[in-house]
């Protein structure tokens, strides 16, 4: 039975629906469901549904931001910032986060993307590539750079479970930690919470931006004071050459005084489906592709270099300090329309053929704007770029392991 206080909640919130097949549950979906509505945040549900018309830009002016070439770099200042990163590192001050939360929904992968194989050409997951990076860094620096990895409470225990199946690669099992981060519930289109089954009400991760909450909620942001870490990288997973520890980087970021930093390179054509830097208001922003006007995508200089032509590819470098401040503020969310399968009042399951349910995320460049400045640094593309997000065709499998096996060639590097 579900306590009587959390059923008068639900009634009140005009969510009385989600309680409708209460006496059809076994002992164990009851609780799974109580569970589930003790956890919600209603109040937060109401916010997000009423908001979801509003814009999320405005009309603050954009501008173009400067950025840092790395290939126009003295061999002076790069073996500066080198040195300096590498001190940061040896320190004990460097942590790595690994943000592999995302459903992989375009992929189409059963189970976490990270533990998704690629061949290039042996074959392995890629999380162990991520691991062999960080492993050769460590070595390098004489200890071992610790590794937090996001999940969600949709694949938390199958990523564990894969790292314990695979030994944690080799990488000191104590230094790799793993992490949630929160769910939103769905909401139809009368604001109603969706029922994916009749004990369970839909829910989903909150976006990449959740990261924030999720490390200063999660205890990450203790654990890492306690360990003296000062600087945290952030990517994603599914960029097969990220390179999450990167001296050189960090050492531009740090000794620049900035406080958050982003490497970018410039987009393959007007319309890459990748986010852009630029000022907004005066302060750091990034244009999603899905966006930006064609006129400011197309916008080219004297040069013909595009003027909004700076990608974010999710490699960013945070001091600390930007985790405290953010996971406290909390970032806005964007709101995407989605098709969703639902349980109706008769308890039947519907698949839509149209979008019928939004689903709320928030993206971690949001947290840009809430500083003046950030140190932009422009990468070379084959060095650092091969996502994975399609089975086939652009940004797939096939493109990504071709790009690796390249870039190993040029660079004899993991
Ligand atoms: P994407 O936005 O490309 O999403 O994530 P995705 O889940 O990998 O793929 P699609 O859109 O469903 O096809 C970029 C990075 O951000 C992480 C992903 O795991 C990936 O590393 N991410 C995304 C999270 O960690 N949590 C989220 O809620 C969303």
């Amino acid at each position: 039975m579900i306590s009587e206080q959390i059923k008068e909640k639900y009634v009140n919130a005009g969510q009385a629906h989600v309680l409708a097949f209460e006496n059809e549950l076994s002992t164990d979906e009851c609780s799974l469901l109580e569970k589930q509505l003790s956890n919600i945040d209603l109040d937060l549900a109401a916010t997000l549904f009423d908001k979801k018309d509003e814009p999320c830009s405005d009309d603050l002016s954009v501008e173009p931001i400067p950025c840092t070439v790395q290939a126009n770099l003295s061999k002076e200042e790069n073996d500066k910032y080198t040195a300096e990163g590498v001190n940061i590192m040896k320190n004990g001050e460097y942590a790595v986060v690994t943000m592999a939360g995302g459903q992989g929904t375009r992929l189409g992968h059963k189970g976490p993307k990270g533990t998704f194989y690629v061949n290039v050409p042996e074959s392995i997951s890629l999380f162990e590539i991520q691991c062999r990076r960080l492993k050769k860094r460590s070595e390098e620096c004489g200890r071992n750079i610790p590794w937090y990895i996001m999940t969600s409470e949709e694949n938390d225990s199958d990523t564990q479970k894969f790292f314990v199946e695979n030994n944690y690669f080799g990488y000191a099992k104590e230094d790799i930690f793993f992490f949630k981060q929160y769910m939103l519930p769905m909401l139809n289109e009368e604001g109603k919470l969706v029922l994916e089954e009749k004990y369970k009400i839909k829910e989903g991760a909150d976006g990449h931006g959740g990261i924030f909450r999720a490390m200063l909620g999660r205890g990450v942001i203790d654990d890492m004071k306690k360990r003296g870490i000062k600087w945290i990288f952030v990517g994603g997973i599914d960029n097969i050459l990220v390179q999450l520890a990167d001296p050189c980087f960090l050492g531009y970021i740090s000794l620049n005084g900035y406080k958050l930093g982003g490497k970018s390179l410039i987009k393959r054509d007007a319309y890459e489906k990748a986010g852009v830097f630029c000022k907004k208001g005066g302060k750091p922003f990034v244009i999603e592709y899905t966006e930006i006007s064609p006129e400011l995508a197309e916008l080219v200089n004297d040069n013909g270099e595009f003027v909004y032509g700076d990608a974010h590819i999710l490699c960013n470098m945070f001091n600390i300090e930007v985790f405290e401040k953010m996971g406290d503020k909390g970032l806005p969310y964007h709101t995407a329309h989605k098709k969703t399968s639902y349980i109706n009042e008769k308890g039947e399951n519907i698949t839509p053929d149209k979008p019928n349910a939004y689903k709320y995320e928030a993206f971690i460049f949001d947290a840009f704007t809430y500083y003046d400045d950030m140190g932009i640094f422009r990468v070379k593309r084959e060095h650092e770029f091969a996502p994975i997000k399609n089975k086939t065709g652009e940004d797939s499998p096939e493109t990504a392991s071709k790009l690796y096996i390249d870039y190993i060639s040029e660079c004899e590097g993991v």
